[in-house]
Order: structure tokens, then sequence, then C-alpha cells
């Protein structure tokens, strides 16, 4: 039997000018290289057929043609490889001129808007931003505000407790803030202090659980509830509008004293009695008073020298007032239908 070792090389040669593509280079490979099928295999297993002293110089041949078949494939790889990518870089590839797709972009939750608003009326006040945690001691809660240790409020009626003895609750209101700003920052103060706030409600349409207000605190020397009145005004103005009063009615709160309620004019019948004010002409806003100094002395800040005043203002009533919402859960339940409107 005899081979022809030149012609099956020619013929490989002729094969692998055709290669285009990774597919083809992996054809042509397996018919030479593979181990069961290809050539090179089925070569040597002719040499049973071969006579005698012929076998050596037979297998010399084969094994020079796989070394040559070998190492043209091993060259062409990485050409081949090289090609493909270019190929795919080619297909994939993104024209940058074209306009880009809009992605879909949410809003601004109406608390959140409300919240921003107020804040930067007193910002422009020259107030800065304070925070505190949700999570509170009963310390800062109440205790340092002055709430007696049988106060209604700390009953777990009102409150979310969690911990155990008791010491750990969800804040009830912002005020613990003011505790933590005069403590770390000692006097002066000016700030507010938006935020979360938790009480143990059954949701219906005017109370929820959580629920946001913001806090504001101004201590100095010489503060008088005069500058109280004077900052809250101006706030209802700028906040509702140019024609806005504000009314106070002397009310308690254990860490203020004198303590008062604050409303404005109705802003929708401005004043005359709509349904909304309840024909009173004037719908309440907030709490506020002149920092108490039992207070002030939980706090190392000598009530001789210093006076302050503090409110604190629901802004989801607000917010409900400002956007004529009829039910307070619709903040919570975030439905795209009710939010994408603000
Ligand atoms: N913390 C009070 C509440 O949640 C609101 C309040 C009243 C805050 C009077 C004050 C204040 O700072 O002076 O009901």
């Amino acid at each position: 039997m005899k081979v022809d070792f030149e012609k099956i090389f020619k013929e490989f040669e002729e094969d692998i000018s055709r290669i285009k593509d990774l597919k083809s280079f992996k054809e042509v490979k397996d018919k030479y290289l593979s181990k069961e099928k290809g050539l090179i295999t089925s070569l040597l297993k002719k040499i049973k057929e071969i006579p005698r002293e012929e076998k050596p110089q037979f297998g010399k041949n084969v094994n020079i043609l796989k070394g040559k078949i070998t190492g043209k494939l091993e060259e062409l790889k990485e050409k081949v490889e090289l090609l493909e990518l270019e190929s795919r870089a080619k297909e994939e590839s993104v024209d940058i001129t074209l306009p880009g797709l809009d992605l879909p972009v949410g809003s601004h939750h109406p608390i959140k808007i409300v919240e921003k608003e107020i804040c930067e009326i007193f910002e422009r006040m020259g107030y800065f931003i304070a925070e505190g945690p949700e999570i509170e001691t009963d310390f800062n809660n109440f205790e340092a505000l002055n709430f007696p240790d049988d106060h209604p409020a700390r009953d777990a009626q009102d409150t979310f407790f969690i911990s155990e003895d008791k010491y750990y609750l969800l804040r009830t209101h912002t005020s613990p803030v003011q505790i933590r700003t005069m403590k770390k920052y000692g006097t002066p103060i000016k700030i507010i202090a938006p935020g979360k706030v938790f009480r143990r409600d059954t949701p219906d349409p005017t109370h929820s659980p959580i629920f946001h207000q913001i806090e504001g605190l101004v201590v100095d020397k010489n503060i008088t509830m005069a500058d109280l009145k004077g900052t809250l005004e101006k706030f209802a103005r700028e906040c509702f509008s140019e024609d806005t009063r504000i009314r106070l009615r002397p009310s308690f709160f254990p860490f203020v004293e004198p303590g008062a309620e604050v409303d404005i004019s109705c802003i929708f019948c401005k004043g005359k009695g709509c349904r909304i004010c309840k024909n009173s002409g004037w719908i309440e806003i907030l709490g506020a008073g002149m920092v108490h100094p039992a207070v002030f002395e939980k706090c190392d800040i000598d009530p001789e020298t210093y006076s302050g005043f503090a409110f604190g203002l629901g802004v989801d009533r607000i917010a409900i007032l400002k956007y004529g919402i009829p039910d307070i859960r619709l903040f919570f339940e975030n439905d795209v239908r009710f939010l994408r409107q603000f």
C-alpha cells in the first residue's frame, strides 16, 4: 500500500485556505487531527497493513505530517480568533450617533417635596438641618423633655417600645433631636430637624402610625416669644401665601413654658369659614413654646443666661392641605398612580 504524504499535505493546504472562521477551522482540525476519526489516526491504524521493513519509514512520515499540520493549525488559530473577534465587534457595535433611549424616571414623594420646601424656608432664615435616629432612648424622647414618669404618652398604648425594659423606643416626635443638639453643640443653636415619627395609632383617613415632623429649635441669649411669633409668621407666609395669618393659643407641652398651639388662617376660605376649617377660619399646624428651664438643665445649659423657642410641625398635615389629599394613608401605600401626580 502506497500513501502519498505530499498529496495529503497539499489537500490540507487547500483546506486551510478556505478557513474563514472558528467553525471552519474546527472542521479542518477535526478532519486531520481528531483522535477518533482524524486522518492521522486512520493512517496510524493502517500501519498493520504495511510490510514490515517499511513500517519505520511509514511511522516517521506520519509523524512528520502530523507535526506540519499541527504547526500550521496553531499558527492559524490566533489569526482566526482575531478575525472572529473583529467580526463580533462589528456586529455588536453601537451607533453612538443615534438618539438615546429615555429611561423611566420616578418622581419625588409628596412628603419629601413639602419637607424640602419647608426646610428651605428655614434655611433661608439661617437655620441648619439637624438629624436624629428613629430609634431613641426613653431619656431623649421623654425624660430630658420633662415628661413625668406617669405621663400618658409613655404608655405602651401610644409608644412602640422596642426593648423589654422600655429603654429603647421608636421616637414619638422629633423633639428628642433638641436634646441631642443641645448636648452635642451647646449654645447658640438654630436648627430644624425633619424626620419620621411613630405612634401606636389605628390607621384612618387622618391617622397613621408613621408620620413626619419638622422640629425647630433656637437657643441664644435674649430669645423671646416675639422671636417665635415673628419666625412662625414669616414661615406661614412663605409656605402658604403672603396673606396667611397665624394665631397662638395657649397649650401645654411638658418641654416648653409657655406652650402654644399655632393655627394658620384657613388657606381655602381665607378665614371666612368652610368645611376644611370646620367653620372656624383657622387650621392648626404646629405646636411651639419657650424651652422649659428643666430641659436646659438636662442639657447642661444655664437657663438664667440662655433662653430659646422650639416648635414642631406636622409635615403630612401640611402636604394634605397644600395638595388637597383626602387620606393620610395614601402617603404610605405607595401606589404609583397616586405618586405620579407630583
Ligand atoms: N413634640 C410635639 C408633638 O409631637 C410637638 C411640639 C410641641 C414640638 C411644642 C415643640 C413644641 O418643639 O415646642 O406633639
